[in-house]
């Protein structure tokens, strides 16, 4: 069946910017809606690194010779992209790290070490990724602060009323994610901030699934931090950004120590470099920061907004569809979501039914999504999870109906 909106985005146009797409597996073209985990890469981007090794490797800042020079020019440039993409204030507040869960460690063991205390809280969310609770668990253990967690309802909603209950003076952090990878909730962000805010509390929000689904703009959610990883948003992986204000991070200690990051050194005293090379320690990602800005260009060309109609017109279009398979139940069912979608089937485990989907060439993700406390609060060990990226069709919708109506042939 085809998209209603397929006359804004040309659908098969952008498959064949896709080389990975065109590929037999199990004997069956690919079907991939593993997009959550991580998405396909455009040619634009597999060019831009392949160019990068061609034509101008170097190491960067140091040196003065001219494919230094070159390669400098277009690392900084992505910041300058990075920095417009989410609408930061100043280019020093984006710092450039592995990813998503570098970025939070990054915050915890900076942020957290210099200025939480024993006694001080920090709230995270019940639907939060292992990510945004384990650094902030061995924050807790080293400091002795205690963590405080935003219980989430039937529909996989953050209950707003319960965090309101949770904030007081004993607040000093507040992480939460904006779009939750296991159920596609769109958390209201803007709300939680303001309120963690009027407590005099820090915040961070945890961008990994929201960055390619939906506009961002930190100066108006007025975040203190923001993170994201680049291969969830058309770009390479081992890439990420944490975004921070810059009073906040001026204020924060290095993370690690090495070249790049400091201004002088002397066995008597070492100084630091300024923002945002304090945080870069080392030789980066080069290539591959260097790439983010192509993928951001891409996803531009297409227009953000476009991209996310024709996703929900997949997300709306798959939840009729898997609402009609009996002994079929849906986790998360929230007002606001993403392209993302959960399922258990009864009597049938998840474990079973990706593989019997990758037999069919359909690639979806089982377990718990490095959410167990979410699995835990839904009381299930984990879920089969689709997500969708602006390559994903209705007719492979329909395909994914037919393989879980194998599996259940098959297992029942
Ligand atoms: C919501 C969320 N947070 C954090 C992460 C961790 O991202 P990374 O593994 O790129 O550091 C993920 C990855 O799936 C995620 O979905």
């Amino acid at each position: 069946m085809q998209s209603a909106i397929d006359n804004t985005l040309d659908i098969q146009q952008i498959r064949n910017d896709f080389p990975v797409l065109n590929q037999q597996v199990n004997g069956r073209p690919l079907v991939y809606l593993d997009n959550a985990a991580t998405n396909q890469k455009p040619l634009a981007v597999i060019n831009a690194l392949t160019q990068y090794y061609e034509g101008y490797n170097a190491n960067i800042h140091r040196g003065i010779h001219h494919l230094a020079e070159q390669a400098t020019a277009a690392f900084e440039a992505s910041r300058r992209a990075v920095q417009s993409f989410l609408n930061a204030k100043h280019w020093e507040e984006i710092i450039f790290t592995y990813g998503t869960t570098d970025g939070i460690n990054l915050v915890a063991q900076t942020y957290g070490r210099r200025f939480l205390n024993a006694g001080d809280e920090i709230i995270i969310s019940t639907m939060e990724h292992h990510s945004n609770i384990v650094p902030w668990q061995m924050l807790c253990e080293e400091k002795g602060c205690v963590l405080r967690v935003i219980p989430v309802d039937d529909q996989g909603e953050l209950i707003i009323e319960e965090y309101e209950k949770l904030l007081s003076e004993r607040t000093k952090f507040v992480s939460v994610v904006h779009v939750s990878n296991s159920l596609g909730t769109i958390n209201p962000v803007k709300t939680i901030i303001d309120k963690a805010h009027a407590v005099g509390a820090v915040v961070l929000i945890d961008g990994a699934q929201a960055s390619s689904h939906l506009e961002l703009d930190v100066q108006t959610l007025d975040t203190d931090f923001y993170v994201f990883s680049a291969h969830k948003l058309y770009g390479p992986t081992g890439m990420g950004v944490l975004y921070g204000k810059k009073a906040i991070l001026d204020s924060m200690p290095p993370y690690r120590g090495g070249g790049e990051m400091i201004k002088e050194v002397s066995f008597e005293k070492t100084t630091y470099n300024d923002l945002p090379y304090k945080f870069e320690a080392g030789t980066p990602n080069i290539a591959d920061v260097i790439a983010v800005k192509t993928a951001l260009e891409y996803m531009d060309g297409l227009g953000k907004e476009n991209i996310a109609v024709h996703e929900h017109d997949l997300l709306d279009y798959a939840t009729e569809q898997l609402g009609e398979i009996g002994g079929l139940r849906i986790i998360g069912q929230a007002s606001q979501k993403i392209g993302v979608i959960s399922w258990v089937l009864d009597g049938i485990h998840h474990q079973d039914t990706g593989v019997i989907l990758d037999q069919q060439g359909i690639a979806v993700r089982t377990g718990h999504h490095c959410c167990q406390p979410l699995m835990q609060r839904f009381g299930i060990a984990g879920t089969t999870r689709a997500s969708f990226a602006v390559y994903n069709t209705r007719d492979e919708v329909d395909r994914l109906i037919t393989g879980i109506r194998r599996v259940q042939k098959m297992m029942l």
